[in-house]
Order: structure tokens, then sequence, then C-alpha cells
């Protein structure tokens, strides 16, 4: 049923295709949401619940992976945008969120969180979708895509890909401002993105509420163990980011280089990292700052980011 809605909604919006209008108006819903009322309302309550799932929902972005216009590249920007080594990562990243967030999706009873998680997923399914058609028109050459394993517990892959969506979401905001301002691609190809961009800040922040609101749906003696199990997904992320930094992946196979690491080289920036850091952090803001104030926005990265920032020079 669920599934079905998003499919009516998207259709619903296939005859506006060519509608600017209507593509501008989707564009804005998307960024910017306010709940019914302004009631106060309690983290973990029943309230805060309905809000970041029809966050989530209302703001859905219905456009057409098919009826996005890949703007033709003088050579050198194509040389540019095929040469980037993050198109293999970026393709199994979404291949791999859709399928965790599902799986996690399949256990959750509760029909409106079910309702937004089977969407969120949908979404990553999209990405997928764009990338590929990105791919195709550009001739870019993608490795073989890896075969799949299904993790014996959909919560450890629902929050890995969670807290990963938080921590390479900060950064490409970032990188995607920074490549925007220096030109560095062309204005069309950015607006052609930028939607997918704003969809994964819309993620980290039903993320970052559902993590609050779950927490709060814990007992007692469960809390420590979650807490645990959020320290181990950390753990696991900093040790996949250090294998991808170093080029390999779990079977030491040469894989392309993750966009947040390495992805200021790629750009042609000349920020250096406290400018880079603070580009993050405005962006960041800058995405959240049009969705209802009562939902939690992610912390942990900016935080991170901010103290970083100290040690800089
Ligand atoms: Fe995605
Ligand atoms: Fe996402």
């Amino acid at each position: 049923m669920t599934a079905n809605t998003t499919q009516a909604r998207d259709d619903e919006m296939t005859h506006h295709d060519c509608d600017a209008v209507a593509v501008e108006a989707a564009d804005h819903a998307m960024r910017n949401w306010q709940g019914d009322d302004q009631a106060p309302v309690r983290i973990g309550s029943d309230a805060h619940k309905q809000l970041f799932c029809h966050m989530l929902l209302d703001t859905h972005n219905p456009y057409k992976p098919a009826a996005l216009a890949w703007p033709i590249l003088d050579a050198q920007t194509l040389q540019r945008v095929v040469s980037l080594p993050i198109w293999d990562i970026a393709v199994q990243t979404e291949e791999r969120a859709m399928r965790r967030v599902h799986a996690y999706a399949d256990t959750v009873r509760d029909p409106l969180l079910n309702e937004a998680l089977v969407m969120d997923g949908g979404e990553e399914a999209r990405h997928k979708v764009v990338l590929g058609k990105l791919v195709a028109a550009y001739g870019i050459d993608l490795a073989p895509e890896p075969s799949y394993e299904a993790s014996a517990d959909p919560e450890w892959g629902w929050l890995v890909t969670g807290y990963s969506e938080c921590i390479d979401s900060f950064f490409a905001f970032g990188l995607f401002e920074s490549a925007k301002r220096t030109g560095y691609f062309p204005v069309e190809l950015v607006e052609t993105f930028e939607p997918v961009v704003q969809e994964e800040a819309r993620h980290i922040l039903f993320f970052a509420n559902w993590v609050a609101w779950y927490r709060r749906q814990l007992r007692w003696w469960q809390r420590p163990l979650f807490a645990l199990k959020v320290l181990r997904v950390w753990l696991f992320l900093i040790w996949e980011r250090i294998g991808i930094a170093k080029g390999l992946d779990d079977r030491g196979v040469m894989q392309d280089a993750n966009f947040a690491l390495t992805g200021d080289q790629q750009i042609g920036l000349d920020l250096g990292l406290k400018e880079m850091l603070d580009l993050c952090l405005t962006e960041d803001r800058r995405r959240m700052d049009g969705y209802d104030h009562r939902l939690l926005r992610p912390t942990f990265v900016p935080r991170m980011a901010r103290f970083a920032r100290l040690f800089v020079r």
C-alpha cells in the first residue's frame, strides 16, 4: 500500500514533468515544511513521531529520473566528471542504503513510520536510477557491482546507513556548494543533481529524530544496549572509512576513493580545511533551516567539525 502511495504521487506528477512551475513548486515544497500546528512537541512522544514522519512524507519531491536533463559538456568538463573516482562507490552506496532501509522497514509495524521508511528507501532506489542515468549520459564505466549480503540484524543496517549519511552528507553539502561557486561544474549539472543532495538532508533530519524518538521507546535496561550498538556502528563506520581512504574494500579490492575524503582535490578547490569546514557548517544549517524547528537537527557531525576546526590553522 505504501509503495503504491508513493507511486500514485509520482504518477500524479507525470503530466507536469515539463511544467517548470510545478517543478519549482515541488522544489520549494521539499525544502520548506511546517507541521499543522505549532504546539510544543515532546521528543519521544507520539506527536514527535507524527512530526518527523510527516516531514519526510510531505516533502517528497516526485521528480522522475528519466525527465532529468543532462547538459552536454565540453570535452574538458566531461573528462573531469568521468574521472571523479566516486561513481562505483556512489552507485553501490545507494543500492546498499535502499536494501538496508527497506529491510528495516519490513520489521516496523507502526503504519506511519513504516510508510516513511518505505519512502526513504524508495528515494535511495531513485538516487541509484539518477546515477545510472548520469553514468549512461556521460559514458562512465562502472565496475561490476558486488553481491549485497543482507545483515542478520536489520536495525544494524538501518543504523549504519543513517549514521553514514550523517557523515557523508555533511561533507557533501560543503563540497557541492564549493563546486558550484568555483564553477568547476556547469551550473546546469549542479542544478540537475541538487534534489538528490537535499533529499539526503531530509534523510538525516528524519534519522536524527528517529534515533531520539526510538531511544525513548526503549525500556531502561535496553537503553545501554542500544548505546553500545550505536558505539559499535560508529567504530564500524570509522573502520570502513579508513578502508575506503586506503582505496581498499573489505575484500582488499581496489575501489573508488571516498568523496568526502578526497573530493576537495577532485573538485579543484583552493579552500583551506578551516574554510571547508565552515562551508560545510553553513550549508548544513541552510539546508536544514526550512523545516519545522521543533524537529531536532543532526548535531554530532557538525559538533565534531566545530571541534576539529579549533585545531586547524
Ligand atoms: Fe541516497
Ligand atoms: Fe539517504
